[in-house]
């Protein structure tokens, strides 16, 4: 979508679940906002602070020193309300007064479905980055936040290994992804995980059961079995009782990582990645693009309309799958 408006100010937001590198993100924005002569205010705690007013002036040096930080400097939150209507016309008044005339939607697809309609309904030019650990989001290979998330995971991961050898217990570990197993796919490569499970293919756990049994007959001493809490309902605690019921005999146990997975400093590829696509945001809009999120895919940087990116989802790689599944015989 392209719609010349002259823009003057822009606003930027950080909604849904909070992702390391989003302040790289933010960042980026307003010095590549001021380098263009453009002000840029900080909307915090997503889009209940549009409803709220919590707006802040940034500055270059509102930045300084934050590239390295996890989480949000402008907060996040849910705000179910922006689902409503009149929600969103209050918003669009409240934009208005501060004289926004562009926001840029740190978040997942939910806050993109949010701005995109600000977009439909009042005209407002909008642009998505995508930040969330779960790298779910269709129009780009990698969201901000994945990486530290996975580098996370694998760190606890490999500690849990040495528990798990020196005792000879299959540990059940269950990782973020309530609708997507990259996390757990990714993490499980990278551990030589015995097996894992995610949402994208069926769980059978008896099936699991056998094969971890057949496992053991090779002499391996320990398991880690990683689930993606969305892989079946009750996730790895669940999975941990019936494989327990059907290998008595096996010392098991559960870890949940949990949000952990979601703080911390951001690796050097989500900075990077943050601060090139909070840049390429801001073109965006400079040259009159929007309704669209910005992505990188075969390293190239891309927009995809958000049309696009509602419609599709991105798709686990089966070749990855495939050679996870071979690596750990
Ligand atoms: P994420 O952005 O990480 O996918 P959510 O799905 O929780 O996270 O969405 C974040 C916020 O975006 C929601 O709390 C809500 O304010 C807004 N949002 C999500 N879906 C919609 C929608 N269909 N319409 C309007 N706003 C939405
Ligand atoms: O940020 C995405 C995510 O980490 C999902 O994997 C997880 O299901 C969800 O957030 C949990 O978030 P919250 O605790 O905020 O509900």
């Amino acid at each position: 979508m392209k719609q010349n408006q002259v823009i003057r100010k822009l606003g930027v937001i950080t909604s849904g679940g909070d992702a390391p590198g989003m302040n790289a993100a933010i960042r980026s924005v307003v010095r590549t906002a001021i380098y263009n002569n453009l002000e840029v205010v900080g909307i915090m705690k997503g889009f209940a602070g549009i409803l709220n007013s919590q707006f802040i002036e940034l500055k270059s040096h509102s930045v300084s020193k934050t590239i390295s930080n996890g989480g949000t400097m402008l907060k996040s939150s849910r705000c179910p309300e922006f689902k409503e209507a009149k929600a969103r016309e209050i918003a669009y008044k409240n934009l208005k007064e501060k004289e926004i005339d562009a926001l840029i939607v740190i978040g997942g697809d939910g806050s993109f479905k949010g701005a995109s309609l600000l977009q439909q309904e009042f005209g407002l030019p909008v642009i998505g980055v995508p930040g969330t650990i779960d790298n779910d989001i269709f129009g780009t290979d990698y969201t901000i936040g994945f990486d530290t998330a996975i580098n996370t995971a694998a760190t606890a991961i490999d500690k849990i290994r040495d528990t798990a050898d020196s005792h000879n217990i299959v540990f059940f570990v269950e990782v973020m992804g309530r609708h997507a197993g990259f996390i757990a796919l990714h993490t499980s490569i990278a551990c030589g995980a015995e097996a894992v499970l995610i949402p994208e293919v069926e769980t059978d756990v008896k099936k699991l059961s056998k094969y971890l049994e057949l496992d053991r007959r090779k002499e391996k001493t320990s398991g880690i079995v990683i689930v993606a809490e969305g892989a079946v309902e009750g996730g790895a605690a669940y999975v941990a009782k019936v494989v327990k019921e059907h290998l008595p005999n096996y010392d098991t146990r559960l870890t949940t990582l949990g949000h952990i997975q979601r703080g911390g400093s951001p690796t050097c590829n989500d900075r990077i990645l943050a601060s090139l696509l909070g840049h390429e945001a801001v073109n965006a809009l400079i040259e009159g693009k929007n309704g669209a999120m910005v992505g990188v895919i075969n390293n190239h940087l891309k927009l995809t309309p958000f049309e696009e990116v509602f419609k599709n989802k991105n798709q686990i790689s089966k070749k990855m799958f495939e050679v996870d599944r071979i690596l750990s015989l």
